[in-house]
């Protein structure tokens, strides 16, 4: 009670702080181009800071300072941040101005002396009281303590959010955007728990690398995100000149039957040995197979899958619209939280649209409002470095550092212009004939009958959404039209607006004007509307072999 209590004063501290602060920062950040980092720098900063990392485990923030004391014995440091998960977990994650203090660290510190857990090195330790012989500290007052206490790790409840305290519809916007965006210490956490697994596996795979991708890196995650994880092999610093050579076993001719064997084993290596691994779960059998894991240190699930190139150049190009005007990530933000309010969007998979989707179509939106570039024109403007091919050959060149773009910005339009925009154009939208392609920034005729058609960006030739039933697009677009209508009409009738009268779903907007332009059975119950992933599969294979056709004609043709 006492520690919900405390959670609670850190996250009302959070807010208000985020209150005052939004408003100067979104009348001056009209466009975060200066700041812009190119996404493989990013990654690359992230990973060498979290090399530099270790995650402890304390009594509670009074440790901070005896932490503090014990590891500086170990090298200098830059960054300490203590944070607490629900109940009495309290965490320190500590960051050194250089590797060798981790290593140093590591390689001082002790196992369980318990027969029954099995040693393992990792970045998650925990720190024993003092009464240890280790233990033996110098006190110096001056040492300068880089402490961040309570720092905020479990995503706000939207209820707590003070919309009322802002006037404009886009004010709110912004403030929702600075209350649950991914922080600081979220973003090292995911970089630290890709560390956990990649160390795990180094000894006896030393090319594995182990990146965060999804919404964890392209800047439209949430506090509360899960961690989309990939395994890949790092090809990039082989010794080419070397005559030795190591053995090595080939892969089976069967990529697929291996990658449902690397998962399992995966799984088990999660489950088994590694520290904070929790409710792993194996699904081999899903398009993309994936071990499901929670990482109890960090408070967050994850997703664990092996070569998946093209989903972490993916992440890259919405990394790149993200930072393209200040504009995109709040908007993204306020539709994505409207969809999972008005019961669109579902965490478990099934036949509604994703989050993934919804973040093309709010893109795709954008272009149409030339306020970002159709991915066409990034492709015209790639240079040499900007080359990338993956693996499996998908061709996932563009220009990477935006600064090189030169357009002026025409469209000034504001955050509630375009979140209204954003709905009519939608709920006008002809589903039926028309599929949505970010590559020419266009609509363009569909290919083959599946209720919502997104072009996958990088793999043209599938859709994103296949997933999507008409009833749920059906339900997608009634709720469109009724958010519209709920700004509509209090445009008209010159009331203030707040970001939770959109955020109710058609049900309750009835329930409370006891009138709406619509006639709709609401199906709020989702029981009924989930789907196993084996079924997702069968429907993947069915469009895969229908997209094949369909390539195979086309090739005839020409
Ligand atoms: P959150 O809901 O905040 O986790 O958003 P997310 O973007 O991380 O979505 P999710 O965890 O479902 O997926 C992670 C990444 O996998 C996405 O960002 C995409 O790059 C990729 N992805 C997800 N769904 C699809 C899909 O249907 N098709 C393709 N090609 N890629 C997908
Ligand atoms: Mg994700």
């Amino acid at each position: 009670m006492n520690s919900m209590y405390s959670l609670r004063c850190v996250y009302n501290i959070h807010l208000k702080y985020i209150l005052k602060y939004h408003v100067l920062r979104y009348k001056s950040n009209h466009s975060c181009k200066q700041e812009f980092i190119v996404y493989d720098q990013l990654m690359q900063k992230r990973r060498l800071q979290s090399k530099r990392s270790v995650l402890v485990q304390v009594c509670s923030e009074n440790s901070c300072s005896d932490l503090y004391k014990y590891c500086s014995e170990f090298g200098g440091i830059k960054n300490m941040f203590h944070y607490q998960l629900a109940g009495t977990n309290h965490f320190v994650l500590t960051e050194f101005e250089d590797q060798t203090a981790v290593d140093a660290l590591l390689n001082d510190s002790a196992h369980i002396e318990d027969s029954n857990v099995i040693a393992v090195r990792s970045p998650f330790l925990w720190f024993r009281s003092s009464s240890s012989k280790k233990t033996k500290l110098i006190m110096n007052n001056d040492m300068v303590q880089p402490f961040k206490v309570n720092e905020i790790m479990i995503e706000p409840n939207i209820k707590t959010i003070q919309f009322n305290k802002v006037e404009s519809l886009s004010s709110q916007m912004m403030l929702l955007l600075e209350s649950i965006q991914l922080n600081d210490i979220g973003s090292r956490l995911r970089f630290l728990t890709a560390i956990q697994i990649e160390n795990a596996l180094k000894g006896i795979f030393p090319l594995s690398k182990v990146l965060p991708f999804g919404s964890s890196v392209n800047s439209f995650g949430k506090i509360g995100s899960d961690i989309d994880l990939v395994l890949t092999n790092d090809k990039t610093n082989i010794n080419k000149s070397s005559r030795l050579i190591y053995h090595g076993k080939c892969m089976s001719n069967n990529s697929r039957t291996q990658t449902q064997r690397h998962i399992e084993l995966l799984g088990d290596l999660l489950q088994l040995f590694l520290p904070g691994c929790s409710k792993v779960k194996r699904i081999s059998q899903a398009k993309v197979p994936i071990v499901k894991y929670s990482q109890d240190f960090v408070g967050v699930e994850c997703d664990l899958t092996v070569s998946n190139e093209t989903a972490v150049r993916m992440s890259e190009l919405l990394y790149i619209f993200g930072c393209f005007d200040y504009r995109v990530r709040p908007l993204v933000f306020t539709i994505k939280m409207w969809a999972q309010q008005v019961n669109i969007t579902n965490d478990t998979p099934g036949r509604w649209i994703t989050n993934f989707s919804l973040t093309l179509l709010v893109l795709f939106y954008l272009q149409q409002e030339n306020i970002i570039p159709p991915i066409q024109t990034l492709v015209k403007l790639a240079g040499s470095n900007d080359v990338h091919i993956t693996d499996d050959g998908v061709n996932c060149t563009f220009l990477r550092d935006i600064t090189k773009y030169s357009h002026k910005q025409t469209n000034s339009k504001s955050l509630e212009q375009l979140l209204l925009g954003f709905f009519e154009y939608f709920a006008a939208y002809d589903f039926n004939t028309n599929a949505i392609s970010l590559n020419f920034g266009t609509v363009v005729a569909k290919p083959e009958y599946s209720a919502l058609y997104i072009v996958n960006p990088l793999e043209v030739h599938f859709n994103v959404s296949k997933n999507v039933s008409p009833e749920e697009l059906e339900r997608f677009r009634i709720e469109l039209r009724n958010a519209a209508w709920v700004i509509d009409s209090s445009i008209h009738s010159q009331n203030t607006l707040q970001l939770f009268d959109i955020f109710k779903s058609i049900e309750i907007s009835k329930n409370i004007k006891k009138q709406n332009i619509f006639n709709y059975e609401y199906q709020t119950n989702t029981s009924n509307r989930l789907v196993t992933v084996k079924d997702l599969f069968v429907e993947d294979e069915h469009n895969k072999r229908l997209n094949t056709q369909l390539k195979n004609s086309k090739e005839r043709k020409i």
